[in-house]
Order: C-alpha cells, then structure tokens, then sequence
C-alpha cells in the first residue's frame, strides 16, 4: 500500500484507477487507503452537477473540463448515473463521449455505478473523490443524474452544486423531488436556444421567491448551450463567486454530510456502569425505551444492555465480577457515565493512526465486541476527561 500511495501522490493516473477500483468494490484495504490519502491533506475545488436526464449535464460537463484544461488546471471526473451504459467495472477514459480527452493524462473519468445501501453510493463517490485530491488533480466533477438522495450525498461533498434544467422535458421545475431546488448553488438553464428557456427561468427565480434566502449567497441562473459551449465561462464564473462566497450549507446537506460522509462519524452509545441492568433499565422503560440486545462480553467481564434511542443508544453496563473494568469503576466512583461510544469508519486504520500519534489509548488492539462490533477506547487523558469508546465494522 505504501507504493501504491506513494505513486498516487505523485499523479500516475494507473496508480490512481486501480486505487479507484479497489474503493468501488470496497477491497481490503480501502478504507486505510482512504484514510492516508486524507492525511496527505490535499484539496481540489469540487463541483457536483445534477438534473434531470436528458438536460444535457454530460456535455456540459465535457465542455467545463475542456474549458478548464486551457487554463492549465487538471480535472477529474467521477460519473454517477445509475443508469449508465458505461458502468460495471469501468475503466480508464472508458466514456465514448470523452474521447476528445482520452490521450489527455490531465484528465482522469470514472463512471461510477449506484449501488449499495442509502447513502452507499455517495460515500463510494466520497471515497473515489478523495483519492483524486490525493492524487493532485485540481478541480473534480461529480456528475449525477437528478434521482434521489443520492444527491443530497453529492451536494455535501462538493463544494459547489449546479442543477441543470432544460425547457420542454416536460418537467416542469415544480414536479422536481423535494429538496433538489434546495441543494442547488447555481442554477443552469441548458439548452437556453430552445423556446421556453425563458418560462423555466421564471419557474426558478418564483421558487427562490418563495424559499427562505441565505444571507450571503442567492443562487444564480445561468443560461447555457452545452452543444456550443455558449455561457460555460460565465458558469465557471459563477462556481467561482460562490466558492469566495461563505460557506452556505441546508441543514439536510449537513445532516447527511455528518451521518454517511464525515466517515461515517456519529454518536453510537453512551455506556453507563450500574450494579444491576434488572433494577436500572425500569426508568429507561418509562421514559419509552426498550432493551433489544443483552449480551455478556466475557473478556471484560461485563454484562451488556442495549436500549434504542433514535439513531444512538443507552448501553447498561454490569459487571460480572468485582475486579472488572466496570467492578473497579463502581468501587471508586459508584453507578454513572462510564464512556461515550463513537461510530467511525476504518476502525483498523483510525487504531493505526492514533498510536502512531502518540494517542494514550485504553485497549492494547481493537476487539470485538456487543453484536460482533468492533471497538477500542481511548484513555480519557487524550480527549478532555471522557473515555471515549471508537465503535466501527
Ligand atoms: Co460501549
């Protein structure tokens, strides 16, 4: 992996899609791939298209790349469409339509197919993404096709989001899914030749009327002819103003951006040590809670109760015998929060990472743990006070 890393950061575009291919078909490896990309800290302007099919967002998309690539910057391109005929082990420069780009080593594209749970595809795309800022290409397109949540997914990792509309699809900006006008940065009116341009900007411009405005940055209409390349500077400029503007982020983009991109961090349980679950868990049914899972962790000689709460839970902690991590605890500081468990992704890499860095850790490997989960604790010394649990796969 180190080679591989090491020929990546240097911008060799082999190095890169097998990298790629490896974090599409999540081999092992990946995630610890990922996570030293990540380390490497390098940013390229990221711009997520979206719309309708048909609205022509491919060919303005190769038009952005060609504009781009005369001003000298290096662009990737992660294709997502579902619908794709390019998808299922996709190759290098394997789009027909790129051609014109394919000799080009400034140039890297991928199709990528949907697939996997909610959110599966937008993570997928997180990860491909993240390779390509490793690797030094300076801006990258995410293209997908107007579907669902995929691209709120989309709209949270890239910097700028652009929804294309076209006239006459039929498709009125008003039958659009509910939060795609809300994840738009710039709007483009594509095929702005064609009678009716004018109604769909009218369309767009009455639905910002009617929607709550950001102080800072009110998104454009921008009119294109992607066959031409007519209004694709003006585009570009507009992705510029609004990447100067400050940062405008809807409350969904953030949700979905803490949940299933940033590493899939999230609160998963606090741990709390009591003498007895039977005599604890009563005030966690009244207040509505439930136990769906106990289970004793024999290596840590405690016994373990879970009760749901929304996406987190409450994890009841009793130990089994009096010279337990959690006996000990109660000995010396009676029943109450014992730690607070993080879900994380790359648990293995997160480990690595830590102890590389001189973290005080509180378990000497990662374990296995309530429901087959997998976790290690760091010691409160290295985190404010709070030992904290990192739970992952
Ligand atoms: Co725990």
């Amino acid at each position: 992996m180190g080679e591989m890393l090491e020929r990546l950061a240097a911008g060799d575009v082999r190095a890169l899609a097998r990298a790629v291919s490896m974090v599409e078909d999540g081999a092992e490896g990946a995630a610890e791939l990922i996570a030293a990309c990540r380390r490497l800290g390098r940013k390229a302007r990221k711009i997520g298209i979206t719309g309708p099919p048909g609205a022509g967002k491919s060919t303005l998309v190769d038009q952005l790349v060609a504009k781009l690539r005369a001003s000298g910057e290096t662009v990737g391109v992660i294709a997502v469409d579902p619908s794709s005929p390019y998808t299922g082990g996709a190759l290098l420069g394997d789009r027909v339509r790129m051609r014109g780009f394919a000799g080009d080593s400034g140039v890297f594209v991928r199709s990528m197919a949907s697939r996997g749970a909610l959110g599966g595809l937008a993570k997928s795309a997180a990860g491909v993404c993240t390779l390509m800022e490793a690797a030094g290409l300076g801006t990258v397109i995410i293209e997908t096709v107007g579907v669902g949540q995929d691209e709120v997914g989309i709209a949270a990792l890239a910097d700028v989001t652009i929804l294309v509309l076209v006239p006459g699809l039929g498709d009125d900006v008003q039958s659009l899914k509910a939060g795609v006008m809300e994840i738009a940065d710039i709007f483009v009116v594509n095929k702005s030749d064609l009678p009716g341009a004018d109604r769909v900007e009218t369309e767009i411009l009455a639905m910002q009327g009617l929607g709550a405005h950001d102080e800072h940055w009110l998104p454009p209409v921008v009119r294109t002819v992607a066959s031409s390349g007519e209004g694709v500077a003006a585009l570009l400029a507009a992705v510029d103003r609004c990447l100067a503007a400050p940062k405008r982020r809807n409350a969904e983009i953030l949700r979905f951006a803490q949940n299933d991109l940033g590493d899939g961090l999230r609160l998963d349980h606090l741990g709390i040590a009591v003498k007895s679950i039977a005599a604890a868990k009563g005030f966690y049914e009244l207040l509505g809670m439930s136990v769906s899972h106990e289970e004793t962790v024999e290596h840590e000689q405690v016994k373990t109760a879970m009760l749901p709460m929304g996406d987190s839970r409450i994890e009841l902690l009793e130990p089994t015998a009096e010279d337990s991590t959690i006996g000990r605890f109660l000995a010396k500081r009676g029943e109450g929060l014992h730690h607070v468990a993080v879900r994380v992704d790359g648990i293995d890499a997160r480990f690595a990472a830590m102890q590389a860095a001189g973290i005080r850790l509180a378990s000497d490997q990662v374990r296995v743990g309530v429901g087959g989960h997998r976790y290690f604790f760091v010691h409160p010394a290295s985190t404010g006070g709070v030992l904290l649990e990192l739970v992952g796969e």
